[in-house]
């Protein structure tokens, strides 16, 4: 059955509509992905700032979806189903999105998807290419760095996840540091361009050690210290290029771990990984991941640039996938600041608790 979705994204700083259609044959198609990006009213702040980036939401959100459907050429008779983030995230910005999805559902009589944002990272990978499930994923974003084994839409299980921050989180930091504009990765990726990444020696957090999670903070006041002993742009250079690198490598080590024990797992099967998120989008880290799980007989897969960094199209075909399985939501469905893809693994393991005080990714 073909199935048409428009997709809401607003759990960050980026306000985003989309209209994905699955065909007949399940060929994947966007009609339309719109962006509008906040960058330029936090950029003063160094970093989002919640309550600007919920009112900056309410200006545009109209104006978006609207400007989504007419790039899409569709009606809203056209649709099969809204499908609206609804977590994790800065909730007054969730909140935003999810309140204007269940509005069109309501007056369209559609149905509502309440799609978890780490969903919409797992299944972008889906967008551009045919990857079938199952795959081992790494989703590493400015909120994100976690490993999950995806059977499917909806089943995920988590096989490690970061102890304190995530690895964009990292790079936005350190590029703060280094007198960088927000956000910082894809500044650093380029400030790091020539620099020789074994000048300065940064931590070498949770390498060689047992289980798949990750740890960025000691890189990141070690690096943060560095950085503010230095003024000329080629130190500066080498500090970015020596935290690329020691960024890639504990990604590639933790990821080695997971793809070890994924492939025991599913010994005689095709093997996939996938790397998904913001932070998907350096050239070095990428490539990096392609080798490492070249070495272990994985295929290697990624979203094009566009759709690893937050977007609706990822939302929308997340939206179209739980849709042909029935899994639906009320309008009673509500915006969760915290909500873990595999919340079993989230409970039982307490470095991860998903109160308040637990890790942040
Ligand atoms: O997926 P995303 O848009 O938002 C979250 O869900 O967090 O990821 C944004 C993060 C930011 O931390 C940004 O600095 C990082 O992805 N990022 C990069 C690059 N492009 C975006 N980090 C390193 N190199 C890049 N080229
Ligand atoms: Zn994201």
């Amino acid at each position: 059955m073909s199935l048409t979705v428009l997709g809401i994204e607003t759990s960050c700083d980026e306000t985003a509509a989309a209209v994905v259609r699955r065909a007949d044959d399940g060929r994947v198609e966007v009609l339309s992905s719109v962006i509008a990006s906040q960058v330029a009213e936090h950029a003063p702040f160094g970093g989002v700032v919640p309550e600007i980036a919920a009112r900056a939401h309410v200006e545009v959100i109209e104006g978006i979806v609207g400007r989504a459907m007419a790039a899409a050429g569709v009606d809203y008779g056209d649709l099969d189903g809204v499908a609206a983030t609804a977590g994790p995230g800065l909730v007054g910005g969730v909140m935003v999105g999810l309140s204007f999805g269940k509005a069109v559902a309501l007056a369209r009589d559609l149905p509502l998807v309440a799609v978890n944002h780490l969903e919409g990272h797992a299944v972008s990978a889906r967008l551009a290419a045919d990857i079938p499930y199952p795959f081992l994923l790494l989703l590493v974003s400015g909120g994100h760095c976690q490993l999950l084994a995806v059977a499917g839409v909806g089943a995920c299980r988590r096989l490690g996840s970061t102890i304190d921050d995530a690895a964009g989180e990292a790079f936005d930091k350190i590029a703060k540091s280094l007198g960088l504009p927000y956000p910082g990765g894809p500044a650093l990726e380029t400030l790091a361009e020539g620099g020789d990444p074994e000048r300065f020696p940064l931590p070498r957090s949770l390498l060689g050690r047992e289980g798949c999670d990750f740890s960025f903070s000691g890189l990141k006041t070690a690096a943060a210290r560095l950085a503010a002993g230095l003024t000329s742009e080629a130190d500066k250079r080498d500090l970015a290029a020596a935290v690329q690198e020691a960024i890639a490598r504990q990604l590639c080590d933790r990821t080695d771990r997971a793809l070890l024990a994924y492939a025991h797992a599913h010994e005689g099967r095709h093997l996939r990984f996938v790397v998904a998120g913001g932070v998907a989008a350096n050239r070095t880290v990428r490539a990096r991941l392609e080798a490492t799980a070249a070495a272990r007989g994985f295929s290697f897969a990624a979203p094009p640039l566009a759709y690893c960094t937050d977007n609706a199209a990822m939302i929308a075909l997340a939206g179209v996938e739980r849709l042909a399985l029935g899994l639906v939501d009320g309008l009673d469905a509500v915006a969760r600041p915290r909500w873990p893809l595999d919340e079993a693994a989230a409970l039982a393991n307490p470095i991860h608790t998903p109160g308040r005080k637990g890790a942040k990714a």
